[in-house]
């Protein structure tokens, strides 16, 4: 398969993590809580993070890279970690929501900057 097609899918990837992630905190402070709601929040996550991580290294077999990995993806994978854990403590402290919300951004930029300017 084509770099091309799998910088669509690990967008895709993105795409469905942080939109599970942005209603995942938006149901979390909701007064009454769906659970049809949860289920496809959690499928999306779920699916999202699979697309990313299957997506990154095939981007990464693409450019090139195998072992050693450079620092820079070895950080995106910290990352992915992170954005997979999100997701419980999102449903466990909705009163941290804000915390979360910007943590969401902040590390969401962080990978994107890592993949575009590679910079270690
Ligand atoms: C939350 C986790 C992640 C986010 C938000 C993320 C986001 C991105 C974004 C925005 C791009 C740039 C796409 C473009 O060129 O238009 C990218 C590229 C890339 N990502 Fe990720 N990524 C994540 C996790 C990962 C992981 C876990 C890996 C490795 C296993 C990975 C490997 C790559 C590679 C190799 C590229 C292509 C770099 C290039 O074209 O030079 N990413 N990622």
């Amino acid at each position: 398969m084509s770099y091309t097609f799998y910088k669509v899918l690990h967008l895709l990837g993105v795409m469905m993590v942080f939109l599970a992630l942005g209603g995942a905190l938006v149901r979390s402070r909701l007064p009454e809580q769906t659970a049809s709601w949860k289920k496809l929040i959690a499928i999306t996550h779920g699916v999202g993070l699979l697309l990313l991580l299957v997506a990154g290294f095939g981007l990464l077999a693409r450019l090139g890279v195998f072992w050693p990995m450079p620092a820079w993806a070895l950080l995106k994978i910290v990352i992915w970690l992170l954005v997979g854990g999100l997701i419980a403590l999102i449903n466990r402290k909705p009163d941290t929501g804000p915390v979360w919300w910007y943590l969401t951004l902040v590390l969401g930029l962080l990978a994107a900057y890592l993949a575009l300017y590679k910079p270690f």
